[in-house]
């Protein structure tokens, strides 16, 4: 009985070691190639907001179309992100259609997002780092029913380079799925900022930068069941949902809404929620 009380005893303490332990353990493993990364991004050209490995993952998919296929996530991710942008627009705005509102899409891949604003009503240009996708999106664009060959217009191009010829330009700016692939996301989301319109509006979804993402989005999502690329996300280059806010501020910009976002695995369903250590969207308007 005795002995039987003793590893009952043993094993609870064990349990509870592990359970206070691992996470601190996983964090400071975290932090410390956080550190490492940091030195690495400032020997990078300080300049370009590009990646080039990462920005080849993504062209080097050729299923950006499927709707089962590699990026099938962001297909379904459309059900609640466009609402978002479509909802935040209007509100902001107080007018009732999307029609003639100038929409920049950055890092809009081979165009999921761009279309479904197109279809909306608005008036959207995308850009993005890789000319393959560039490629693949004006395509889809000319197949598809429903949208003239103008719209969304897309063009090969970065932010740092595109605010140079469009300053003070949209009304909305969005930019989805893409900060945390970004060198140098300070200057990306000044460019950013620089291309709207006073008074106009911004959009952000991306990862937080916490143990339950890291577990979930890098770990479960790329590298279990790889409904994400590999290699597609780096733990360091996540922003959490306070440094983005205090960006946005810094450049003259008041965030009105900040969402929690989940994503259910065995549905692949996209939901609202209150916490935001997963993932968040991020609405923002240009002051004056
Ligand atoms: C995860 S995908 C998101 C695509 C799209 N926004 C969507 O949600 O459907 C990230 C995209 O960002 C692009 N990208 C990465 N860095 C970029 C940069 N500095 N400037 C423009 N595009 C960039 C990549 O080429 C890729 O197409």
């Amino acid at each position: 009985m005795r002995k039987i009380f003793f590893h009952l005893i043993l094993v609870t303490v064990i349990v509870f070691w592990t359970l206070i332990k691992v996470p601190k353990l996983l964090h400071q493993y975290l932090s410390e190639r956080r550190v490492t990364h940091e030195r690495k991004v400032t020997e990078c050209d300080e300049n370009s907001t590009v990646i080039e490995q990462n920005v080849e993952i993504f062209a080097n998919l050729d299923d950006w179309w499927n709707p089962r296929g590699k990026l099938s996530t962001l297909h379904k991710f459309n059900v609640i992100r466009i609402p978002f942008i479509q909802n935040g627009i209007l509100a902001h705005t107080g007018i009732n259609t999307l029609n003639n509102i100038k929409i920049l899409d950055v890092g809009c891949g081979g165009g999921i997002l761009s279309e479904g604003l197109a279809k909306a009503g608005a008036l959207v240009t995308g850009i993005d780092a890789s000319a393959a996708l560039i490629m693949i999106a004006k395509e889809h664009r000319n197949l598809s029913s429903g949208l003239p060959n103008s719209n969304p217009i897309y063009h090969h191009n970065t932010i740092e380079e595109h605010v140079k010829t469009h300053p003070n330009y949209y009304d909305a700016v969005v930019a989805s799925e893409v900060i945390e692939h970004v060198n140098n996301p300070k200057l990306f989301l000044k460019s950013c900022v620089e291309t709207l319109k006073s008074g106009g509006v911004i959009f952000l979804t991306t990862p937080n930068r916490t143990i339950w993402s890291y577990l979930t989005v890098i770990f479960f999502c790329e590298k279990v069941i790889s409904i994400i690329p590999k290699g597609a996300h780096e733990y360091s280059k996540l922003i959490t949902p306070r440094e983005l806010s205090e960006m946005l501020t810094e450049n003259n910009c008041s965030v009105v809404s900040n969402q929690g976002i989940i994503l259910n695995i065995i549905t692949r369903h996209w939901q609202f929620i209150k916490p935001r250590s997963l993932m968040y969207a991020i609405q923002a308007v240009k002051l004056n």
